[in-house]
């Protein structure tokens, strides 16, 4: 067996290069330490080079990362750039065109974090968000007018369909207005509520939670509902409807309650910040985009331009999107190592070795280069 990896990685903006320079470090480490290998295919996307060159993500270099065996990417956003030209045209770009139709974010507490939630003894969160990554308010249909009629032209295609059409709205007024549409299609929700219910069996569980809000918008999310308690069904799930407002509340008030939650794609953005929030913090916070052709894995979180550049980000998010990716090529001996790594620098760290998100004083490049010593032991 050929156990030679090709893997593609965009580091991005901000702290995304700090947190993937730690990554490609551990996992490289596990990687040898197992008797595989993998090769980096670094791309340089993100502000800086369309700042300069103004290229935003060519075809060639999908066409390209496209026979690699994952893709890893740290984050995307610049504050000299305007918001969605970067997050549409290379992250939401790259889970679009490589339908990847699951973005996984599981949450877990580990001891010794700080929490801002309250846990009885004994007591753990270890949740994953399970967020349709294709569909809903992020289709990317819409426009704006400042004359009153918006009018648009559909034309999305997705490996399930190609929606065309042509929407005309008239307000009246001649005032300035927008409009964003929200799709969901059948196929679409089953399978990602098929992805829900195999990772609940994989975990020895019979339900699941959706996250709804079909007493507000029972167009789309009443559609969700009946599509996916059917297909829970038929997989021999229980699905529980739970309006994503409470289970937000739920979740700070009692942290461990739930286990896989289903999303729509918009609620998945929201919940798995607010889960990585209560369960330690966005430093922590892993997560891949799963499809049936190239998948990327990435933390939660942004370019955080807040911290960038002094070397203060937390990498555990990237390395344990880094675990995730390992768990997908097959590698999961290798994959275990990073995760044992991860556990015992935190069980056994003295507090001012740990990362500053944690109150310790451990830099970015102390963090990763610790996790890559044990992931090699
Ligand atoms: P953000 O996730 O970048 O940051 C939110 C807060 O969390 C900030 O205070 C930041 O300092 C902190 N934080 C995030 N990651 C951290 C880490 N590893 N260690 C310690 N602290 C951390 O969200 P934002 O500020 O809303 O967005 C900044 C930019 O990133 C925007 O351009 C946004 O569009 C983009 N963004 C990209 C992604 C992605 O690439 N997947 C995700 C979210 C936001
Ligand atoms: C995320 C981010 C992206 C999203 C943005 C940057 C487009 O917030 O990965 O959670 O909304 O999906
Ligand atoms: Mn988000």
């Amino acid at each position: 067996m050929n156990r030679h990896y090709n893997i593609a990685c965009i580091p991005g903006d901000g702290i995304g290069e700090e947190v993937i320079a730690q990554t490609t470090r551990v996992l490289e480490a596990a990687t040898s330490a197992e008797g595989a290998s993998l090769e980096w295919r670094e791309y340089p996307f993100g502000g800086a080079h369309y700042l300069k060159t103004g290229e935003v993500f060519p075809d060639s270099a999908q066409e390209e990362i496209k026979d690699c065996d994952a893709l890893l990417l740290g984050a995307i956003g610049h504050p000299g750039v305007k918001p969605g030209i970067l997050e549409r045209g290379i992250l939401l770009n790259l889970r679009f065109a490589f339908d990847q139709y699951v973005n996984l974010r599981p949450a877990r507490s580990y001891p010794r974090i700080p929490l801002p939630v309250r846990l009885d003894e004994g007591e753990q969160i270890d949740t994953v968000v399970v967020r349709e990554n294709t569909e809903d308010f992020y289709i990317g249909v819409g426009e704006r007018s400042d004359n009153g009629r918006v009018r648009f032209d559909i034309d999305t295609r997705r490996s399930l369909y190609t929606a065309s059409g042509h929407l005309d709205v008239d307000f009246g007024n001649g005032d300035a207005a927008a409009v964003q549409l929200g799709f969901a299609t059948e196929q679409a929700i089953r399978r990602v509520t098929r992805f829900a219910c195999n990772l609940a069996g994989e975990r020895g569980e019979k339900e699941i939670t959706l996250a709804s809000k079909a007493n507000a918008l029972p167009q789309i999310y009443g559609f969700w509902d009946e599509v996916a308690a059917d297909e829970a069904a038929k997989q021999g799930i229980t699905l529980h409807m739970a309006n994503v407002d409470a289970l937000c509340y739920h979740l700070v008030r009692a942290p461990s309650r739930y286990s896989v939650i289903l999303t729509p794609n918009m609620f998945g953005d929201i919940v798995s910040d607010l889960l990585a929030g209560i369960s330690g913090g966005l430093g922590v916070a892993a997560g891949g985009n799963i499809g049936d052709g190239l998948s990327m894995f990435e933390p939660v979180h942004g370019s955080a331009p807040d911290i960038a550049g002094l070397d203060r980000a937390n990498p555990l998010a990237a390395i344990l999107s880094g675990r995730l990716l390992l768990e997908h090529l097959g590698e999961s001996a290798s994959a275990r190592r990073v995760e044992r790594a991860v556990e015992r620098y935190l069980a056994t760290a003295p507090t001012a070795r740990l990362p500053m998100e944690f109150g310790g004083e451990a830099g970015t490049t102390q963090v990763g280069g610790t996790i890559a010593g044990y992931a090699a032991e």
